[in-house]
């Protein structure tokens, strides 16, 4: 349950080593968040963000197994997390890949086919519980698939339509769906990369989530300016955009 301020006290991160996803709980707990369940392939590698986040001030901090391609695994998965650590306010999807390598196949099951599995089981078990919300880190990319990533682009376009329509479905139950569409971040997916107009941080992204859920938008961008940049790019005709420098 949300305390008497209204701010979140439980958030899971699916993708507890996601730089995003860690910058997140972060600027939660500075909200008084108390719980924070960090789910990762490796749970090992969050160590020092279990750490972090308790001298943070969080009270309760643990990290958990979690494959996003194994969706065998998601509904045992949820109920086991909810089973031990009670209500969950807050979920937070932010597990991805960018792909090296284009591989249409790994970025659909991770990106899509995971993300739309593990969301439809918190879904389920929110529901139950009449609260909460689910938080899906999808891309501007999704926005417009542009021919540099026109793969990944596809698969956030797909989880972010998941994710509007699953908003909408579970209108009158209590729990929410936010979408965050962040432009280029500079974390670990875009090291090595050349930053883009308007690249922006991971802690930078986070306070646009804290903020979009103060407010309880169903849609964030992040930078904010991105919303205007896209919806002009969303328009510009076929034979134009593809010449586009993206
Ligand atoms: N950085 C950007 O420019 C940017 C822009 C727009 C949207 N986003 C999205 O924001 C989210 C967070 O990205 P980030 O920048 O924080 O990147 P990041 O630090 O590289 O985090 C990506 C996370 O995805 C996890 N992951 C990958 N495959 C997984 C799987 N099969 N099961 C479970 N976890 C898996 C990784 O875990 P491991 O430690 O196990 O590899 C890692 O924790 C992603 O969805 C990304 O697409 C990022």
């Amino acid at each position: 349950m949300k305390d008497a301020l209204g701010e979140v006290q439980s958030v899971l991160v699916l993708g507890g080593t996601s730089d995003i996803g860690v910058a997140t709980a972060n600027a939660l707990v500075g909200r008084r968040t108390r719980t924070v369940i960090l789910a990762a392939r490796d749970p090992r590698a969050c160590e020092q963000r279990v750490e972090d986040l308790r001298a943070a001030g969080a009270e309760r901090v643990e990290a958990v197994g979690f494959d996003a391609v194994d969706t065998a695994s998601h509904a045992a998965f949820v109920d086991e997390v909810f089973a031990r650590f009670g209500d969950i306010d807050l979920a937070l999807v932010a597990f991805g890949v960018l792909g090296e390598e284009d591989d249409p196949v790994e970025l659909a099951q991770v990106n899509y086919v995971g993300a739309a599995s593990v969301m439809n089981e918190l879904a389920r078990r929110m529901s139950d519980q009449g609260h909460g919300t689910i938080v899906l880190l999808s891309s501007v990319a999704g926005e417009r698939a542009r021919k540099s990533n026109f793969m990944y682009g596809a698969s956030k376009a797909g989880i972010d339509a998941f994710a509007q329509g699953l908003g909408d479905s579970l209108a009158g139950t209590g729990v929410d769906v936010m979408v965050v569409r962040p432009g280029f971040v500079k974390t670990k997916m875009t090291a090595g990369r050349d930053p883009v107009p308007f690249s922006t941080t991971a802690d930078e992204v986070a306070g646009e989530i804290v903020k979009g859920l103060a407010r309880g938008a169903h849609t964030v961008w992040a930078p904010p300016v991105l919303r205007v940049v896209m919806s002009v790019l969303r328009h510009v005709p076929r034979p134009l955009f593809r010449r586009l420098p993206m």
